[in-house]
């Protein structure tokens, strides 16, 4: 399965209809001056894991308020507009289930308090523990299957709404040079979850064959969250932990991590000559 973010014209839009010159000003390759609504911090001092817990906080705060080179790849932040996602899982216990969803709307994201932000100083590796009170996928979807027994077949709306969302995110990053600044090239992202509640909405169950079924299915799930969460969790996973890649790798090609971390070394100095 895979989903990312459906590549936003709005600010092309946006500028065609102003002036030409005053947009050339808004999207650059990259930052080469430290970004005013970001605090930098130094990882060879003491209290940097606190430093840089405000640092990224106040980098989330600015996707809400809006990067232009971020908006212009990924549209807003919230509700963040995503790809489709093709979900197909096959001999599981819990469930067999083919499902597209398309038209795919994620709100919440604007909420994220950053609790924690740990760095390696050893591979520039980070540890993230994020708190989000509401997270919610809206979308239409095609689906095939099982879950929890219950064979299901059908198409319409569906929401999934979590609720008290704990993400540890655990990034591996590589350090590149452009420019004269060391980058973080984002890699791989793998991200844990707890929550307290997963609702759940499923519109047209069985096609519409029966109103009754549809009802007292969908009240199974949200009785049984934990257990519909087990069997959504790969699509649930997946879909945070792409949503985050996407995003952090576009905003660590476009700012310096000398910006985040003063004194991080060179990728020379962290690899070595040969690297
Ligand atoms: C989902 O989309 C894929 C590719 O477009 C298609 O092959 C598959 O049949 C669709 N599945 C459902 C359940 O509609
Ligand atoms: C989820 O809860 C378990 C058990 O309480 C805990 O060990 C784990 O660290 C938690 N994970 C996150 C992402 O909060
Ligand atoms: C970032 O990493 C990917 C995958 O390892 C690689 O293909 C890409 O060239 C790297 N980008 C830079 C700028 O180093």
């Amino acid at each position: 399965m895979s989903s990312t973010r459906h590549n936003s014209n709005s600010i092309g839009l946006f500028c065609g209809l102003l002036a030409m010159f005053a947009c050339n000003a808004v999207a650059v390759e990259y930052y080469t001056e430290k970004p005013s609504f970001l605090p930098s911090c130094r990882i060879y001092e003491p209290g940097f894991t606190k430093c840089s817990t405000n640092t990224i906080q106040k980098l989330v705060d600015q996707l809400q308020v809006g990067i232009p080179e971020i908006i212009e790849k990924y549209g807003p932040w919230d509700p963040m507009h995503i790809r489709d996602i093709i979900f197909k899982q096959d001999n599981v216990e819990v469930a067999t289930i083919r499902a597209n969803l398309t038209e795919v709307v994620v709100t919440g994201f604007s909420q994220i308090k950053i609790k924690e932000s740990r760095v390696s100083k050893k591979d520039f590796s980070w540890q993230t523990k994020i708190f989000l009170p509401k997270m919610r996928l809206d979308a239409k979807y095609k689906m095939e299957g099982r879950i929890l027994l219950i064979p299901l077949s059908g198409a319409g709306n569906i929401f999934i709404e979590i609720e008290n969302v704990d993400i540890l995110m655990y990034t591996k990053t590589q350090l590149y040079e452009k420019g004269g600044f060391t980058f973080d090239n984002v890699t791989d992202v793998q991200v844990r979850l707890n929550m307290s509640r997963v609702r759940t909405q499923l519109d047209n169950l069985f096609n519409g064959r029966s109103k009754e079924v549809e009802r007292s299915t969908n009240q199974f799930f949200n009785d049984n969250w934990r257990d519909f969460y087990e069997a959504l969790k790969p699509l649930i996973v997946d879909t945070v932990e792409n949503i985050l890649k996407d995003i952090m790798g576009a905003v660590f090609h476009l700012i310096p991590a000398n910006f985040f971390v003063e004194d991080i070394p060179t990728p020379q100095q962290l690899y070595g000559k040969t690297a």
